[in-house]
């Protein structure tokens, strides 16, 4: 199977590459920039080069895991995120019917799109209903809606995901773990003498990334046409729990800064993906355990990759 990954040198795009080498796919990888020969150049906002490339390719299956992934950033870059995450899905939709109109596309939506007051005992399903609360969130709802106008009317393979948090090493700043991580370094290089903390109270779902991959891969293969499924582990982690942890593995931050107190339990708002969609198509469990996780994200930050 011939699969080609846009996106490909991102933080899930470079895990989702492995995921597919190790299953057996013939994987290609284009991404706007590249420091490896595993992922060619191509500007995917183009039309004519993203029609070039995969009438070229004629891929099986497309995953689309470029864009700009952070809700925080997008209130700075509104045009640049709606141009990134509904453009190049565009692009590759109508490059897909032209060229090869049974390939299965993977679009990766987000989380965000939800309105979370809405989630039932904290728990939120593909029902819950949608809400925007940043540029990011408007550019995710509009692709999900341009992307199922265009493959009803031309009867398009796609599947869209609803994606929750997800972390590893090789994830940039703009998201709260790698933020802490980025923090605890400076303060350990010296670069800062200390931080404040900001809203920790929550609890949210959260993957490793080679789960969510993993997910992507198995909806690929065994996903319904034209269905969108959430993608989690299916679990709540506290936040504070969580840079917590973050905190206790640096001498240097457990000096220098301390926790804000807890709030009452009563007062916490617990969200969890609902993934029972998921799990009936694919089978899918989280495997792996994002306290272990946060610790490598961490050790990744001190080597300066982050
Ligand atoms: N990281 C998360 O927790 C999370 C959660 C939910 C959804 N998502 C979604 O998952 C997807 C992947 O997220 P990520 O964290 O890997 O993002 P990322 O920013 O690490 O990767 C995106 C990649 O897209 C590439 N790109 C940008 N413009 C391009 C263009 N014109 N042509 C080709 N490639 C281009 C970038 O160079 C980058 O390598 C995004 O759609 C994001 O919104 C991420």
């Amino acid at each position: 199977m011939r699969t080609l990954v846009v996106g490909a040198n991102g933080f899930a795009g470079t895990y989702l590459r492995r995921e597919l080498e190790d299953n057996g796919y013939e994987v290609f990888g284009v991404d706007v920039v590249s420091n490896n020969d595993k992922v060619k150049v191509v500007d995917m906002l183009d039309p004519k080069k993203a029609d070039d490339l995969i009438a070229e390719i004629k891929p099986d299956i497309i995953f689309n895991l470029a864009g700009q992934a952070a809700p925080s950033i997008s209130w700075d870059k509104v045009l640049l995120t709606m141009h990134l995450n509904i453009d190049i899905s565009v692009n590759i939709l109508e490059a897909v019917r032209k060229n090869c109109p049974s390939c299965r596309v993977i679009l990766i939506g987000s989380a965000n799109q939800y309105d979370g007051s809405k989630a039932v005992d904290g728990v939120i399903s593909e029902e819950t209903p949608l809400n925007c609360t940043s540029p990011y969130d408007v550019s995710k709802n509009a692709q999900e809606d341009l992307v199922f106008l265009m493959a009803r009317k031309y009867d398009l393979d796609v599947i869209m995901t609803r994606s929750f948090n997800h972390i590893g090493p090789g994830q940039k700043t703009g998201f709260v773990v790698t933020d802490y991580c980025k923090r605890i370094v400076d303060l350990e290089n010296g670069s800062i003498d200390t931080f404040t903390f900001g809203n920790l109270d929550s609890w949210r779902d959260f993957s490793d990334a080679r789960d969510v991959v993993r997910a992507y891969r198995l909806l690929a293969e065994k996903g319904e046409k034209n269905e969108i499924y959430n993608v989690g582990s299916g679990k709540s982690f506290y936040i504070r729990d969580l840079i917590g942890n973050l905190i206790e593995l640096s001498d240097k931050a457990k000096a220098k800064v301390t926790l804000p107190p807890r709030l009452d339990d009563d007062k916490l708002v617990h969200v969890r993906a609902d993934i029972t969609k998921l799990q009936k198509a694919t089978g899918f469990e989280a495997q792996y355990d994002v306290f272990e996780t946060i610790k490598d994200v961490l050790e990744d930050y001190r080597k300066g990759n982050g």
